[in-house]
């Protein structure tokens, strides 16, 4: 039976349409200045009409596989993480599995928001650890633009489209997920604190909730920024324990890519060297579940995540959900 889990490949796929913070200013009453100082957003990429969230898991997973050496039928598991699926149902992830050719998998989608694809690590680590399954396909991919309400300045400058991907493998290396830390508090389950309102069972689509924008994003964004300041570095610290490491151990700092104003503050609360911290905010905005995969996968091919080195990845999303993660690449 494989005592680790062990990430054998990564990738990712970014659209190619970048929305600047210029062409928003068009758009809606907003600035650059604004944007960068409040959020340290420059861009964000854009998915063509006709793209849907699988389309972009779809290429994000040809790259994983392709790092990792493996054939899609080798796959046992595909989860994607996403809050912008296709449809309802079927999931994302049966479109994947279909546009992968992995025939042999089960695939099904899981819902933790921004904190998605960490959930879906430690999942991916559980399964693999039991001795069930050898190789499991984790995608974190979003396409927001869809959901968004370009006439709300409040979050139409925050977030971006995007697709990453992993392949956890079984090994008996001492390396992979060293330890993981994930929890939820339903008490924030609040669709005006950070959510979609209609569209579910709840708040089936109608003509009101169209004409109301209902099937938009909304955010109370000051409180989901001292939540995410507040949970991010408890998080952390509680994973490093967790693997018996310290601050000092790690190589690389992957924190949620959601504002580079809440980055700064967890990582001074932590007390990391700003050399450490991963940050691409900046070039593609807010992109949910895919943040830290395709950070990782970034930070992997430019050689600032090296095989050997000890990585922290922890974000926070509506739930409220939160997950990190200590892994040795
Ligand atoms: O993955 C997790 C999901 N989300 C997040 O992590 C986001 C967390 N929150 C944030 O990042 C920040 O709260 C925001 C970037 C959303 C907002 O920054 P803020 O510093 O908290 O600003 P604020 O909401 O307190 O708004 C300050 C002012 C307001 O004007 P008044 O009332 O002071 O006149 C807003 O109307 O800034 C105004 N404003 C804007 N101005 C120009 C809000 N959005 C914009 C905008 N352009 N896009």
């Amino acid at each position: 039976m494989a005592r680790y889990a062990a990430i054998t490949g990564t990738g990712s796929y970014l659209p190619e349409k970048i929305l600047t913070n210029f062409d928003l200013e068009k758009i809606v009453d907003t600035n650059d200045e604004w944007i960068r100082q409040r959020t340290g957003i420059v861009e964000r990429r854009i998915a063509e009409p006709d793209m849907a969230t699988s389309d972009l898991c779809v290429r994000a997973a040809r790259q994983a596989i392709k790092m990792a050496e493996i054939d899609p039928l080798d796959i046992d598991m595909i989860m994607v993480c996403t809050v912008t699926p296709d449809s309802f149902f079927p999931s994302t992830a049966c479109y994947v599995q279909q546009g992968i050719g992995a025939k042999n998998a089960y695939a099904f989608d899981l819902s933790a928001a921004c904190a998605g694809f960490i959930y879906g690590l430690d999942l991916a680590d559980g399964m693999i650890r039991s001795g069930r399954y050898q190789t499991i396909l984790v995608i974190g991919g979003e396409v927001f633009n869809k959901i968004i309400d370009w006439t709300d300045r409040n979050t139409c400058v925050l977030f971006g489209d995007a697709a990453g991907a992993a392949i956890v493998q079984g090994t008996d290396a001492a390396k992979g997920i060293l330890a993981s830390y994930v929890g939820s508090d339903g008490d924030y389950a609040d669709v005006d604190l950070l959510g979609m309102p209609a569209g579910g069972s709840r708040l089936p689509a109608s003509h009101e909730t169209v004409d109301q924008k209902l099937h938009t994003i909304k955010m109370r964004g000051r409180e989901v920024f001292k939540l995410g300041v507040r949970i991010m570095p408890e998080a952390a610290q509680r994973v490093l324990d967790l693997a018996g490491v310290t601050i000092d151990d790690i190589d690389l700092f992957i924190p949620h890519q959601a504002n580079a104003r809440i980055i700064e503050a967890v990582r001074d609360r932590l007390g990391f060297d700003p050399e450490k911290v991963y940050v691409n905010v900046d070039k593609y905005g807010n992109t949910s579940a895919a943040t830290t995969i395709i950070a990782l996968d970034e930070a992997i091919r430019e050689g600032r995540a090296k095989t050997g080195d000890l990585i922290l990845m922890v974000t926070f999303g509506a739930g409220l959900t939160w997950g990190s993660t200590v892994i040795r690449l």
